[in-house]
């Protein structure tokens, strides 16, 4: 089961007012977007994931019925596309969130390769409909373009290495599991007793975040949601990467200077205490918030 992150920081800073339409471009299992239905506010929906979208037809069936639910089965780099094509007109929203990364119903569940633990198919694509999966990455990318990938995306310290034992083994036989990427960075790196995190959490960020091009997609989504926020609506983004929180923050600070939004907080909101203990998962979560002028 996915827990939601930041929830309650999200929902005081999104200030939702009944009746309003917000858009919830990461769905996701839709913990937030429940949330915001509750408060009285109506949603939009994104997710990538064709299993999110089953969820959401499943679980939110009666607010879908009643017309305070809609979800699209597609990237948010495509909000201009999809929304114009559905006839909406900017700008719309009272307000707009993005969690960004994968759920964690996909990482324990969907068996497309997000996990280390266990032999899944080295897949990674959150949409089926994308062209290139991981295996296709390890299996074709010259060794230098692996090693920059392993360091750009996720400052893998051993990227060198890492890179060039992928491509002796791949030699032998293309890499197609899990299990197979896992064996090779532990042979590399080695399994400290003392570290908790396992050791390709690294390498498979990595190949997560370039095979669902995440950074293209954030940049894109960031150049065309701003004029479907109504002025006072909120942009809400919460990150779990630095490059990430890097391209939201700058993003925010060059908006504010062109007098688009204000900037509500120059540091971002991260979780409390009692939540980084209760969910593991939120304790690289970064929230930003601005406000459309
Ligand atoms: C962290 S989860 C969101 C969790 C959600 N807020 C919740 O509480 O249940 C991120 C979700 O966004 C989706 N996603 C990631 N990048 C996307 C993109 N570019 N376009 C649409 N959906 C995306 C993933 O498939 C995943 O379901």
């Amino acid at each position: 089961m996915h827990i939601p992150v930041l929830l309650n920081e999200v929902i005081d800073n999104l200030k939702i007012t009944p009746g309003k339409w917000y858009l919830d471009g990461t769905f996701g299992r839709g913990g937030h977007t429940k949330k915001i239905l509750g408060a009285g506010g109506r949603v939009v929906a994104f997710d990538m994931d064709p299993e999110a979208v089953e969820a959401a037809k499943k679980s939110l069936s009666k607010q879908i019925e009643t017309g305070n639910f809609i979800i699209f089965h597609a990237n948010f780099n495509q909000i201009d596309e999809v929304l114009q094509q559905a006839s909406y007109e900017p700008p719309f929203f009272a307000g707009a969130l993005f969690d960004l990364g994968t759920s964690s119903n996909q990482i324990e569940d969907s068996q497309r390769g997000f996990s280390f633990q266990g032999s899944e198919p080295l897949d990674m694509r959150m949409d089926p409909r994308l062209g290139v999966t991981a295996a296709d990455l390890v299996n074709a990318l010259p060794e230098r373009h692996l090693k920059n990938l392993f360091w750009e995306y996720a400052q893998e310290t051993q990227a060198s290495r890492i890179a060039s034992e992928i491509v002796r083994q791949r030699e032998k036989q293309p890499l197609t599991t899990t299990d197979e990427l896992v064996a090779i960075v532990t042979k590399v790196k080695g399994r400290r007793p003392d570290r908790h995190i396992h050791p390709a959490t690294k390498v498979f960020q990595a190949l997560r975040i370039a095979v669902n091009t995440e950074m293209d997609n954030l940049e894109n989504m960031l150049k065309q949601v701003l004029e479907w926020i109504t002025p006072d609506g909120r942009l809400l983004v919460i990150s779990f990467h630095e490059g990430e929180d890097r391209i939201v923050k700058q993003t925010f600070k060059e908006w504010e200077r062109q007098g688009k939004v204000s900037q509500i907080q120059n540091k971002p909101i991260m979780p409390s205490e009692e939540e980084r203990q209760e969910n593991h998962r939120s304790r690289s979560a970064k929230l930003r918030v601005c406000q459309k002028q």
